[in-house]
């Protein structure tokens, strides 16, 4: 009796060993595929867990053949750079990350897992990182905001695009700007990257921010990053800036100042009166 449950006992834990090694051994799946693009710098990241299994990538423009990406074969990283094959910029490409075995498994092609990535298109929800910007104050309550457009990595006859070469007419931009001290905000959008503010109050402070704005993408990817603010610096005096309230008070202020100043000097000379009296009536003579 004692033996049969040793041998249960023995079955049990050999089959729960069997169970893990096949665990361990079996050819992990490419799990929660998705895109990473910014500036049209594009790469496929997924999840794996360890083991010595490598992936391979392919991909597909607008449902046609696969092609294997030639930088993505047999690699042990989940991650695979597609920036120079995902050309044109404007289609739909899916990818197929394929797990492969190590050398030293034989096992039949068609039980290895592979993974769909969702669709996606460079052009039309790479994101846009911030732009660099500068605001000029050119005369009384005008400024020029000048913006540098980011390059991409893609490279065209030897030349680096930037994002104005690959969007061309859908690139505009969102400038919002308010005046320092005051809630409001106001957006404008425009076509070029230098662009002319009026009808500012002259010789205010006005803080900047910049966005690229692609009105003709989905919602989703019309605006790039906000741009951190660029401040003006207001070009009049303190004293000139103040209303007639601040007037009023600073008067006040002045006023009270000097009545402390006249009395502190009054008690003061009593004071000193009165020990140099007490002083005198107190030496011995
Ligand atoms: C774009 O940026 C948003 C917000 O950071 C992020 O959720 C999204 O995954 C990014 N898309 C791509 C394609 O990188
Ligand atoms: C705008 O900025 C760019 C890059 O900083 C610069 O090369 C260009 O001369 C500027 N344009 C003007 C009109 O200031
Ligand atoms: C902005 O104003 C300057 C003159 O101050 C002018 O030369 C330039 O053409 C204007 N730019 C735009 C985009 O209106
Ligand atoms: C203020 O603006 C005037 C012209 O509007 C200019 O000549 C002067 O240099 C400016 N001062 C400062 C400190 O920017």
């Amino acid at each position: 009796m004692a033996s049969l449950k040793t041998l249960l006992y023995l079955g049990i834990c050999l089959s729960a060993r069997r169970m893990t090694n096949a665990d361990e051994n079996s050819a992990p799946k490419a799990d929660k595929v998705r895109w990473v693009s910014v500036d049209f710098t594009t790469s496929l990241i997924w999840n794996a867990k360890p083991s010595d299994y490598t992936f391979t990538v392919l991909y597909s423009a607008d449902n046609s053949d696969w092609t294997e990406s030639p930088d993505c074969i047999d690699i042990s990283e989940t991650e695979c750079d597609l920036t120079n094959h995902l050309i044109p910029l404007d289609r739909m490409y899916s990818a197929d990350i394929k797990t492969e075995p190590p050398s030293t498994v034989d096992i039949d092609p068609d039980e290895l897992p592979h993974t769909y990535s969702p669709l996606f298109n460079p052009y039309r929800e790479s994101n846009i990182s911030a732009l660099k910007f500068t605001v000029e104050s050119v005369r009384d309550g005008r400024v020029t905001v000048n913006i540098t457009d980011p390059v991409t990595s893609i490279h065209k006859h030897g030349k680096q695009l930037s994002i104005r070469d690959i969007l061309k007419n859908d690139l505009k931009y969102k400038i919002s700007y308010y005046k320092s001290g005051s809630t409001g905000k106001r957006d404008i959008i425009f076509a070029s990257s230098m662009a002319n503010i009026s009808g500012l109050d002259a010789g205010h402070s006005y803080c900047f921010m910049v966005a690229a704005f692609i009105p003709s993408r989905p919602k989703p990817s019309q605006h790039g990053v906000w741009s951190t603010q660029v401040c003006t610096s207001s070009n009049e005096t303190v004293l000139k800036d103040l209303s007639f309230e601040a007037w009023i008070g600073v008067a006040f202020i002045l006023l009270a100042a000097l009545i402390i100043i006249i009395t502190v000097s009054v008690l003061c000379c009593r004071q000193r009166n009165k020990m140099l009296r007490t002083s005198q009536t107190s030496a011995p003579i």
